[in-house]
């Protein structure tokens, strides 16, 4: 098995780290400009978040071609963390948006459109669910569900497993401690109360670990991605899913399937690829080309049992809701965005070039006999540094490696390819073409070559 050389790592990462600087003065300048009005010298935190040292800002988009203010422009397998998955700019979902704002004017009013059916029947198509509600993004989305949940169970609990991402919902910054208990997840910002007290941990791929925390008969919801796509891919084993279903039925908690990066899978995310039977399913992110958007979607079964309550405020600020959620703008975006762009049809070749972009990793790999995997969930490729591949969020994390991370993101980034930067994931566009994938095969192939030659 190759060994891995820290020296030569740190070497090639500061050479990688020269390049990217000599490339980028007026990023760098952006970003030192930023540092006197903004919280962390960018718009948004996370932005910091960017091998190198300074984010690259972003001068134009089309397709999956990202131009910065230094004139370079990359193949973007990032797509915004998946947020724009149907491409930069889709020309439908432009359209769709000009005549909204143009055409007939109106961002946000509080009324309802027509196009809002349109897209509850698509969602109901592809998902299974009959019955949606939107909101601006997944973590509202995630956040009111885990409200109706509590509502209907008359239970207090969540089930989250460790290590895992649903937005900033407080609940689930969860990770499984030393003595297996919840733990807060190392980072947490200013939890309301401890985690401890509102969530119970348990580890995906583990049946048993769901079943003990089930058992105590106060979880109101288990709340998973079908594959966990936020600490590198970790994919289901066989029965997994199933075993999951089974267990919340038996001890009468809802099954929440958050699939805003698993849509990755198909055009019904894992939920219909696999058959999945949720009680509750948030998506969000890409299903309107990246206008702000999120939405859960719920069986006939629970709405009951919601109305059920009258007493229970939806219709004003019984904290389910947000004044600019639902509005003309996210609902042509999302019609337009799944009726033209994230197509079944586009499915079929992006999780093509998926495809074929693992099996160039993977060749590298066997190659050098490096101790790495690639993970493929559908359209979305991830490399990780660890073999086997990790089966839960624990093992997961503790093959991280944020030297790797630094040398592979600018290697890549300094050749004319952007990965995501939270984590190695590539992901695939209705606008994504073979050579693309076949630029990454290349220089993956360097870069793993001076690592480890
Ligand atoms: C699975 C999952 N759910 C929810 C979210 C939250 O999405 P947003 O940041 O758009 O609220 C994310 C974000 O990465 C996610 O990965």
């Amino acid at each position: 098995m190759a060994r891995l050389n820290r020296s030569r790592l740190t070497d090639l990462v500061a050479r990688e780290r020269a390049a990217y600087a000599e490339a980028h003065p007026r990023s760098a300048a952006a970003f030192a400009a930023g540092q006197d009005s903004l919280f962390g010298g960018v718009p948004m935190t996370w932005m910091t978040k960017w091998s190198g040292g300074f984010p690259l800002y972003l001068d134009r988009a089309s397709g999956n071609r990202i131009s910065d203010i230094d004139g370079h422009t990359y193949v973007d397998f990032a797509l915004g963390d998946t947020g724009a998955m149907a491409g930069h700019s889709p020309e439908a979902t432009v359209v769709a948006i000009k005549r909204r704002i143009d055409d007939l004017g109106g961002f946000t009013t509080m009324l309802p459109s027509e196009d809002a059916a349109w897209v509850g029947a698509e969602l109901t198509r592809r998902f299974g669910l009959p019955l949606w509600s939107f909101a601006l993004t997944a973590t509202d989305a995630n956040r009111w569900a885990l409200r109706l949940a509590r509502l209907t169970t008359g239970r207090s609990k969540v089930l989250a497993f460790s290590y895992c991402y649903h937005g900033s919902v407080d609940e689930t910054f969860v990770v499984m401690g030393p003595d297996g208990h919840t733990a807060s997840r190392p980072g947490n910002v200013g939890p309301p109360v401890d985690p401890s007290l509102t969530t119970r941990v348990a580890e995906f791929n583990d049946l048993a670990s769901v079943e003990r925390a089930l058992a105590h008969g106060d979880v109101a919801v288990v709340i998973t991605e079908p594959a966990l796509t936020n600490i590198g891919i970790v994919l289901p084993e066989p029965g997994f899913l199933e075993g999951l279903r089974e267990l919340c039925t038996r001890y009468g908690s809802l099954l929440l399937i958050d699939e805003t990066h698993t849509f990755s899978a198909g055009p019904g995310g894992m939920t219909k690829d696999r058959g999945l039977e949720p009680d509750i399913l948030v998506i969000g992110k890409s299903i309107a080309g990246g206008i702000p958007i999120g939405t859960y979607g719920i069986t006939g079964d629970l709405a009951e049992r919601v109305r059920a309550h009258p007493e229970a405020d939806l219709v004003d600020v019984g904290g389910v809701g947000g004044t600019l959620a639902g509005n003309a703008v996210s609902m042509a975006a999302a019609r337009a965005t799944l009726g033209e762009v994230l197509t079944d049809e586009a499915f079929v070749r992006m999780v093509e070039l998926a495809t074929t972009f693992t099996e160039g990793v993977r060749t590298t790999l066997d190659g050098r006999d490096v101790p790495w995997t690639i993970s493929q969930l559908g359209a979305r490729s991830e490399y990780r540094f660890a073999r086997p591949a990790p089966v839960n969020g624990t093992q997961s994390a503790a093959a991280g490696d944020d030297d790797l991370d630094e040398y592979l993101h600018l290697y890549t980034l300094n050749r004319g390819i952007l990965m995501t930067p939270f984590h190695n994931m590539a992901l695939m566009c209705p606008s994504t073409v073979p050579a693309d994938v076949d630029l990454h095969t290349e220089v993956f192939g360097q870069a793993v070559d001076e690592l480890y030659g």
